[in-house]
């Protein structure tokens, strides 16, 4: 194993993201051989239930998902359940003496709760002394809902955890392909010459989804697609994208660059959020071949929430390499399809020596496909094979990691938990870089909410309002079409 024995609790063990992303994550990595022996994962949550409930509930979850019986209950062995409520004193002695009793692991404390039970948690964990030693805390997103409730939780959090034991979790850093941007740009010199605003023409990020809210609407409905994607999601992604090159790989050194790009985004505010943002909200529609219900049917009958699930902008960096290049980007569920990718567009050449005849040139792309199927794609103008006369064509130099290597990609959050037992805080987001995120995304909400303005209707399966196709093409230009 690359990590001495731990013990790793999951506030809010029974939930959606315990049962579906980190108990998942950690069985894989306990088929790798790295979950050394000894090491515990203990589930809590306020439902009364035992260890064998718990591991019931996990176990058909890992066996749903093709886990073998045999290594899900060698797994199961190293999982226990505690019945805890932040806001009451019981089980709380227990629970800091289970912990207490392997004082030389490193502890790490997952809350995938809501956020507002962060500081109850913590001052909890305080009060028993658990955040002493080789404490970590692990906080889910969203960290707040604006600048404000974000440095509530980060001084409350903070009173208790030093900054160095605190990971405010994006698990988009942990995507390979997001981790590939670093090897790409500053492992290559092919690109680092030309990426900036004299051979860049725009830059553009989309994560489409095709599912729907579903039974997420309560947290949702109170999010929205700005809240819940674009403020981390997105963001990081741009901040892979556009920092400068960091003096190493050291924590500080990557967030220092990121956390100036998001010092660096223009602002939108009410006297131009009209101009750059495109907010929308699905109707029903099809979602792979089957109609689905839209988004106030879904939250139930009445309901008139303004909540945005589509959200397309423009942005731009404003600092010496990228002033003048637009940063499209665009999130929404019930799209089309599930895809999310960072698309480069390199200026076109500055003349042209063929003729009509030969088609048009087109630009440059650099495609960083991160799901489905991760890969990068270079489209290169070639000239069309055989003796009829000179023709261009577009095609791909194509890599996909698939293919390449041979396996599947571990989860985002495989990689990202055992940072946090490792104590490698570099693809986490440092205090700074959540408000700065929060600074730019607020007076975005802000002039939404001013303006008292419904987002645009679109159907479920449809790539969102035309408005935003409208926004890139009075540009002058398209959201990239080909995969
Ligand atoms: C989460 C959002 O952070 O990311 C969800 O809360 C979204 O709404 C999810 O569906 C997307 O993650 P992924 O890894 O499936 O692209």
């Amino acid at each position: 194993p690359l990590v001495d024995a731990f013990d790793l609790v999951i506030f809010g063990g029974t939930g959606d993201l315990a049962l579906r992303k980190l108990l998942p994550a950690l069985f894989h990595r306990f088929l790798d051989g790295q979950i050394p022996a000894g090491s515990r994962v203990v589930g809590i949550a306020r439902e009364g239930l035992d260890d064998d409930g718990y591991r019931a509930n996990i176990r058909k979850a890992l066996l749903e998902a093709g886990g073998a019986k045999d290594k899900v209950d060698a797994f199961l062995t190293q999982v226990a359940y505690r019945s805890l409520d932040a806001r009451k004193d019981e089980g709380w002695d227990a629970f800091a003496a289970l912990i207490g009793e392997q004082p030389d692991h490193v502890r790490v404390f997952y809350l995938s709760t809501s956020p507002e039970l962060f500081v109850d948690i913590c001052n909890r964990l305080g009060e028993y002394d658990l955040n002493r030693g080789k404490s970590r805390v692990v906080l889910e997103k969203p960290i707040g809902r604006d600048l404000a409730s974000a440095n509530q939780i980060n001084d409350a959090v903070g009173r208790i955890f030093d900054e160095s034991q605190t990971y405010r979790i994006d698990h988009y850093l942990g995507k390979e392909t997001v981790q590939n941007l670093l090897a790409l740009r500053f492992g290559n010199a092919l690109f680092e010459p030309l990426w900036n605003a004299g051979h860049i023409d725009h830059v553009q990020i989309t994560v489409a989804e095709t599912l729907g809210v579903g039974t997420r609407g309560a947290y949702y409905d109170r999010a929205g697609a700005l809240r819940d994607m674009v403020q981390n999601h997105i963001l990081q992604l741009l901040c892979m994208v556009a920092m400068e090159p960091p003096s190493s790989l050291s924590p500080d050194a990557v967030r220092d660059e990121k956390l100036k790009v998001l010092r660096s985004l223009r602002p939108i505010d009410e006297s131009n959020a009209a101009q750059y943002t495109v907010r929308g909200q699905y109707r029903a529609g099809a979602a792979e071949g089957q109609s689905v219900p839209g988004y106030l049917e879904e939250l139930g009958p009445g309901s008139k929430s303004h909540t945005e699930t589509f959200v397309a902008l423009k942005t731009e960096i404003e600092n010496w390499r990228w002033a003048g290049v637009p940063f499209y980007l665009r999130t929404g569920k019930r799209l089309p399809e599930r895809v999310s990718e960072i698309v480069v567009v390199f200026k076109s050449v500055p003349h042209s020596i063929f003729d009509a005849s030969a088609g048009p040139l087109t630009q440059n792309r650099l495609v960083l496909r991160l799901q489905p199927d991760e890969g990068v794609k270079l489209w290169l103008t070639i000239k069309h094979p055989g003796p009829g006369g000179l023709r261009l064509r577009h095609v791909p130099l194509d890599m996909s990691f698939a293919e390449a290597f041979g396996v599947s990609q571990p989860d985002a959050y495989e990689r990202l938990l055992l940072d946090v037992v490792r104590g490698n805080p570099t693809l986490f987001m440092r205090r700074d870089e959540v408000e700065a995120a929060w600074r730019w995304a607020g007076p975005i909400l802000d002039a939404w909410g001013a303006s008292g303005e419904a987002p645009r209707p679109y159907t479920a399966g449809t790539w969102g309002p035309s408005a935003a196709v409208a926004l890139i093409e009075r540009d002058g230009r398209t959201w990239n079409e080909d995969s």
